[in-house]
């Protein structure tokens, strides 16, 4: 029988990439929490409704790429899509507490989505996320754009392309969909099966389409049918950015894939992701999306962003972590009198903080030292029958090569600053 392989677009996080993974996501963390974000956890399984209602089913994400199930109860169950609608059910199930307003919320875990497996697109992916929600403040939507920009900086990603839209109020967007089918329906002939069908479903996402590329420079622009209210949010959020010293491209043809963002949405761009995949991530304000879940009204706006996706430009910007050593120090035993005082060494280093690994390996002494090298351990401490007689050790430090003996009560000092000093 073949062996059971992951399922297509679901991957192993192998230890070698496990450095990498802790880098991204306490950077995202320590960044969320420096703006005072407090995290949330919610389920990965949920109502399917969650997503039809929140998300919208003219959607391609709700219509083609819900791992979506019926569970033992009879129930229709989806593996989450996305987090946003998640967040704001479980912070507007009870009611918002006026004083905790505006409730600043980040997390981070698995999604799902059957899409097409290339690289920066999985069917399991990750995604870092933020959202404000409570309050509608051009300040917030900048803070929350803010937040984004201040994590790739931490993690010295520097080519990131912030891509700015205003998607306008429901009534704005209503009359520019009009101008969207009143332009693309003489098209109609000439459109793929998918544009076709959002000319009746979802109009602005013809401006998202690949095939269709062509039609999209004279479609009408969303700028030419927002509110003054609307433009004026929308300044205000620009100038926020610019006074934080955060450059934007303002993009009317910039759309997102969810049905529940108004008025400011967003990309962070970076060119080593190709085409349709260039998106590091985005969010934008959803200020309407709490009544399409029957939840008490109120305003959000959050971002989430695609870990594999950022690892990818990480290395392609040569800042990515390389893999950390496994452990700090390898304590060896020579002859079978040493083994128990090697063990209890290993506690007692552990105890001050070292990483150790008893070695095992019935080897001569000089293999197990080039086993111990191969580990990236910077210190061995040995112990065989002398040692056992002196209640000493001997450490080794493994990049110079050098070695000195140790008296037992000294050694977790000795190890310790051995490891502190450079290689
Ligand atoms: P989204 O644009 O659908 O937004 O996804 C955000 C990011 O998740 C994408 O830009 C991408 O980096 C990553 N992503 C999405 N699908 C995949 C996939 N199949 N494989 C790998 N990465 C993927 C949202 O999910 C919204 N909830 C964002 C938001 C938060 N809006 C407001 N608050």
């Amino acid at each position: 029988m073949p062996p059971i392989a992951a399922l297509r677009g679901m991957r192993d996080v192998l230890p070698a990439e496990s450095t990498a993974w802790r880098w991204l996501l306490d950077t995202h963390r320590r960044v969320a929490e420096a703006h005072g974000y407090r995290s949330i956890d919610t389920p990965i399984l949920e109502p399917t409704e969650l997503f039809e209602r929140g998300v919208g089913s003219g959607t391609d994400v709700v219509e083609k790429e819900m791992f979506t199930f019926v569970d033992r109860g009879g129930r229709s169950v989806t593996l989450r899509p996305e987090g946003t609608a998640s967040v704001v059910r479980a912070v507007l199930t009870p009611r918002l507490d006026q004083e905790l307003r505006p409730l600043r919320l980040h997390y981070q875990g698995p999604f799902f989505r059957n899409e097409k497996p290339q690289t920066g697109v999985q069917r399991q992916f990750t995604q870092v996320g933020i959202e404000c929600i409570g309050e509608r403040r051009p300040d917030l939507d900048a803070e929350v754009i803010e937040t984004g920009w201040r994590f790739f900086e931490a993690l010295g990603i520097g080519r990131v392309q912030l891509q700015v839209n205003s998607l306008g109020s429901v009534a704005d967007r209503a009359r520019y969909r009009d101008a969207l089918v009143a332009y693309y329906e003489p098209l109609r002939d000439q459109l793929c099966d998918d544009c076709k069908r959002r000319l009746s479903t979802n109009p602005l996402r013809l401006l998202d389409c690949k095939r269709d590329r062509r039609f999209v420079a004279d479609a009408p622009l969303i700028w030419d049918h927002l509110s003054g209210e609307s433009r004026d949010y929308f300044t205000a959020v620009l100038a926020r950015l610019e006074a934080a010293g955060i450059e934007s491209v303002s993009n009317p043809r910039l759309v997102r894939g969810l049905d529940y963002y108004a008025d400011t949405a967003f990309e962070f761009w970076h060119e080593s992701l190709q085409g349709s995949q260039n998106a590091l991530g985005g969010g934008g304000r959803y200020d309407g999306l709490a009544e399409l879940l029957d939840l008490p009204p109120e305003p959000g706006i959050g971002y989430a962003l695609g870990a594999e996706r950022i690892l990818i430009a990480a290395r392609a910007e040569g800042v990515a972590p390389s893999p950390e050593a496994v452990c700090d120090a390898v304590a060896i035993s020579v002859g079978e009198a040493a083994a128990d005082a090697i063990a209890q060494v290993a506690r007692e280093l552990r105890r001050a903080g070292l990483r150790v690994i008893v070695d095992t390996t019935e080897r001569r002494l000089d293999r197990k030292l080039r086993h111990t090298d191969r580990l990236g351990a910077r210190a061995g401490v040995i112990i065989g029958d002398d040692e056992l007689a002196a209640h000493s050790a001997v450490v080794r430090d493994l990049s110079r090569r050098s070695q000195q003996s140790v008296p037992r009560a000294l050694l977790a000092d000795a190890v310790l600053s051995l490891v502190g000093t450079a290689s």
